[in-house]
């Protein structure tokens, strides 16, 4: 029987030539995959139809777009997940739900192999494989661009002399990775740090020198998941969609860093998230009232942590899992609404309301009425500083001697 290979299916000319060149290299029959994870773009029937067209002997669609918002952009929330404190995983996030939807695939029509579109010196490769290599032991990987040689020129010229049905002459100076958590573009122009990003690098976002009127909204969250905008019900995908429009005209969530790859390289990437970034704003600022200090305190760092994780292709990890549990432990009771101003590419929080909330108006007070007891806070603080206070007694000791 002839060998099967599953191919990670974008629609664009280097997956799609990588159908046949696969072919040729391997002798393998291709089965193209392509996963919704709320990119956009084009008809997922037209890419489906491409591929064919292109030589696959298969082609799969997979709607897993509300499985993406709610299985994984939704952790990304709960942990206020921002790697470097900046990135909110955007792609990180969407490969292992590709992986799963690859590895299904391979199971359904016997493939012993799964490819994908990255390059050798990406993050995006590490988190293909190690996912595969966990939901799909016994699956191998193979990466042409990688592997096989298949460089751009090479991919223009092999989809020319087959007469592919893909577009080879509209340039595209960046590289793209969307879904509906983001928007991902580098290289190219970008590669050089100092130049600044021209506005015809941005697609979710509207230029905030020129903002609408200010747009005030209501989230409302149920234990760390957002369920109303402006008291209209919403499931995770709705949320973020409606996110990404309402943020998007006001220029929110931008981002421009250069981070520090898995593979030990830093790069440039420009981000655009106006959903995330503002879900994650309000998220943050519900739990302010709602977590109990010390556990907040901790969830910080227990959140820095699984961005760290996730951003190196861990998410199928046992400590990623673990971690998943605390945060999960920690949403109880972040349930109540956030009221934010969006505008000139901000998302500023202006109210909170909640029935779980720790916030107590007359402990906070400074009007009478007030409950606390201040006279209590003389002795706390002796007691506080006691053991610094202990310690430089005896700095003075022995610098006197
Ligand atoms: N640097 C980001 C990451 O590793 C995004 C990579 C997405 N790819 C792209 N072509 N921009 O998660």
């Amino acid at each position: 029987m002839t060998e099967r290979i599953v191919l990670a299916y974008s629609g664009g000319l280097d997956t799609s030539v990588a159908i046949g060149w696969i072919g040729e290299a391997t002798g393998a029959e291709v089965i193209a995959v392509a996963v919704d994870v709320g990119q956009g773009g084009e008809s997922l029937e037209t890419i489906r139809q491409r591929a064919l067209g292109c030589g696959a002997v298969e082609a799969y669609v997979a709607d897993a777009s509300d499985e993406f918002a709610n299985e994984y952009c939704m952790p990304t929330l709960k942990a206020n997940a921002l790697y470097q404190g900046h990135y909110p995983l955007v792609s990180a996030i969407s490969r292992p739900v590709i992986v799963k939807h690859l590895v299904k695939a391979a199971r359904e029509f016997g493939a012993t192999t799964v490819a994908h579109g990255c390059t050798g010196k990406g993050n995006d490769q590490v988190r293909f494989e190690v996912g595969i290599q966990t939901l799909g032991p016994d699956l191998k990987c193979i990466a042409p661009v990688r592997d096989l040689a298949l460089t751009r020129d090479k991919a223009i010229a092999f989809a020319e002399e087959k007469g592919l049905p893909i577009e080879t002459t509209k340039k595209n100076p960046y590289s793209i990775d969307q879904n509906v958590w983001g928007r991902a573009v580098e290289t190219g122009y970008l590669e050089d740090i100092w130049n600044a990003p021209t506005k015809d690098i941005y697609d979710y976002t509207a230029t905030p020198e020129f903002p609408p009127a200010p747009d005030e909204v209501t989230i409302s969250f149920e234990a760390g998941v957002p369920v109303a905008i402006d008291g209209v019900k919403v499931t995770p995908l709705q949320a973020i969609k409606e996110l990404n429009r309402r943020a998007g005209a006001q220029g929110v969530g931008r981002i421009d860093v250069v981070e520090d790859r898995l593979v030990g390289i830093k790069s440039r990437e420009i981000y655009e998230a106006p959903g995330a970034m503002a879900l994650i704003t309000a998220h943050k600022h519900l739990e302010d009232i709602t977590v109990e200090r010390e556990q907040a305190r901790f969830k910080a760092t227990v959140g820095q942590r699984w961005s760290e994780l996730v951003y190196d292709g861990q998410w199928f990890s046992p400590l990623k899992r673990s971690l998943d549990a605390f945060i999960e432990d920690t949403q109880r009771y972040v349930t109540g609404d956030i009221r934010m101003v969006l505008h000139g590419g901000q998302a500023i929080v202006n109210g909170r309301r909640s029935d779980t909330s720790l916030y107590d108006f007359d402990l906070a007070t400074y009007d009478t009425g007030d409950t606390f007891d201040q006279s209590m806070a003389r002795g706390f603080i002796e007691l506080w500083g006691m053991s610094a206070k202990v310690a430089s007694g005896r700095d003075i000791r022995v610098a006197g001697k």
